[in-house]
């Protein structure tokens, strides 16, 4: 680590040191010497629980760690995006997705503006509309009850409202059905509206920009499927747009009545507590979505008043930056215990590798050091039976988030008891490991020979030593939902400002739209100037001869 602020350097040289006095120490001695730590290192906020006992680190460790929390100024730089700084540097904007849920309504300015007012009053809005919609004031066209919601977004448009609308399926109104169109991909649109009846269905048109490609084709697909069947003047009672662009509303055909805006101080990624949410709003009522919001500002609360020891969003954002630049690890599993929370690891693949998979600091510096991890995962038990080999005996290690709500939606029969069963043996397991003497133990007990012993000991060994943490909710509902995606929020935060990077924009994903946009008119064949690389132009070649 090269940083110009010689007490950051400091605290990193100190946690290099920690590195090496530590790491050969394996977390069974610790929590065999030590039958208090599971207690010394369990964080609860309500009913949500962290133990991050599971880990690779000591007091000393935690004490390295938590000081280079404070040189790098975390606790400042929280009360600045709380504030309505303009921390996101490179495109000179405030981030107040936790003035969305500011349940406080205490005041939040930007350019001297309080922006509370306008978020109360789209609040409003969208508690009008939900309900009229639920409730079949607000009809189709043809005057029949709209049924079936189809958001069309892409990114944060949709994941955020994808996973919470999954997340909270419990709590929908019995005869709304929700869809989700983000592809380009025209199976996406055609999948979705082959079994809908245009009479009945409502598209949320959900872009930031409006100017996705790919949101604006499906919805340019989805609008003509409706025109066709009930004319243009049906559009106004089948269409409405989350955005912050009027003018982009209005010209793609969007009355702008039916429009429910939000601000520039919203990054898409977490914008699912704006406009943005209006789908989660009608799948599950306006008062869960502001449950849903209460969850999350009491994890803003804790966030902003817990000690860094004591802070769960800073304490596994510190852990996670001890196994990125301290042991290497630069992979991160995340698995949910639920199959509500399915898609959980796909909304925090776009949170967290947005925001932090960046290489140019905030003072326009290449960093020298590795920054967001790889992010993948799926819902337990499932993946037990695919990746989980890996995660036991392969090479890498590769940190491990467990979910897993006390009580299920579903109890039935023995379960969830099982499912529990399941995602403490994983935790245990992963870390205890097994040794070969203990293997070679098993494989006698089992009756196995001399040679056979001797030939299966290590496949059957697990080297152990492998961190998780345990997130235990008490049941998936609303709540506990803002609760745990505050908390991931809040940890990306963390991680960006240790690595002094800015989380909040997303130059990355401009390269390929450019090129994209150069390629189009070929393989649609209306140009043939541009050069490429030998293998894409190979490729176009291709392409075109087999569309033929
Ligand atoms: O992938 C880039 C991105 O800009 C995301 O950050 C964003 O969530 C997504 O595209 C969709 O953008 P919009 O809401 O403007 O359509």
């Amino acid at each position: 680590m090269v940083y110009l602020n010689p007490d950051i350097d400091k605290a990193w040289l100190n946690l290099n040191k920690e590195y090496k006095r530590f790491c050969k120490t394996d977390m069974r001695t610790l929590f065999e010497k030590d039958e208090k730590r599971a207690l010394k290192y369990t964080l609860a906020l309500d009913d949500l629980t962290l133990d991050y006992s599971k880990n690779r680190f000591d007091e000393n460790v935690l004490k390295a760690l938590t000081d280079l929390a404070k040189v790098c100024g975390v606790e400042q730089k929280r009360d600045e995006m709380f504030s309505g700084s303009k921390i996101n540097s490179t495109e000179n904007r405030a981030v107040l997705h936790t003035a969305l849920r500011n349940r406080s309504n205490k005041p939040v300015f930007v350019d001297g503006r309080n922006v509370m007012g306008q978020i109360n009053d789209v609040l409003a809005k969208m508690k009008k509309f939900s309900d009229d919609v639920r409730y079949g004031k607000f009809r189709g066209y043809t005057g029949k009850k709209l049924t079936n919601i189809v958001n069309i977004g892409i990114g944060g448009s949709d994941l955020g409202p994808v996973m919470v609308c999954e997340a909270l399926k419990k709590y929908w109104l019995k005869d709304i059905h929700c869809y989700f169109i983000s592809n380009i991909d025209g199976t996406a649109a055609a999948e979705t509206l082959k079994d809908l009846d245009p009479e009945t269905t409502l598209f949320i048109v959900a872009s930031k920009t409006f100017t996705t490609i790919e949101t604006l084709t499906n919805a340019k697909t989805c609008r003509k499927w409706l025109v066709d069947a009930l004319g243009e003047h049906a559009v106004d009672k089948h269409f409405v747009a989350l955005s912050t662009n009027k003018e982009k509303v209005t010209e793609f055909g969007i009355n702008p009545e039916n429009m429910f805006e939000f601000w520039d101080f919203v990054g898409g990624r977490y914008s699912l507590w704006s406009a943005i949410g209006l789908i989660i709003a009608i799948a599950v009522g306006f008062e869960n979505f502001e449950k849903l919001l209460d969850g999350a500002f009491s994890m803003d609360e804790h966030f902003k008043t817990a000690p860094l020891s004591k802070n769960m969003p800073v304490m596994m954002a510190l852990l996670g930056v001890w196994y990125n630049n301290f042991y290497g690890i630069h992979r991160y599993c995340v698995v949910p215990y639920d199959e509500y929370l399915k898609y959980l690891p796909a909304y925090l693949q776009q949170l967290d590798m947005e925001s932090n998979g960046k290489g140019v600091d905030k003072d326009g510096r290449f960093v020298k050091y590795s920054t967001g991890p790889a992010i993948f995962g799926g819902a337990g038990t499932n993946v037990q039976h695919s990746f989980f080999q890996l995660l036991h005996q392969g090479t890498d290690v590769v940190p491990v988030d467990f979910i897993i709500p006390a009580i299920s939606h579903n109890e039935i029969g023995e379960h969830h008891q099982i499912l529990l069963s399941n995602v403490l043996a994983q935790g245990e397991a992963l870390m205890l490991g097994k040794t070969v003497a203990e293997a070679a133990a098993e494989l006698k007990r089992a009756g196995k020979s001399d040679e056979e012993i001797a030939f299966l000991k290590k496949y059957k060994a697990f080297t152990g030593n492998r961190p998780s943490n345990t997130i235990l909710l008490k049941k998936i509902d609303p709540y506990a939902l803002g609760q745990i995606i505050a908390l991931y929020e809040h940890k990306v935060f963390v991680q960006g400002v240790i690595w002094n990077i800015n989380s909040f924009d997303q130059m990355g994903v401009e390269l390929g739209k450019q090129l994209a946009l150069n390629i189009l008119p070929e393989i649609q064949g209306k140009s043939f100037a541009i050069e490429h690389d030998s293998s894409t132009m190979n490729l176009i070649k291709k392409i075109k001869s087999l569309r033929k």
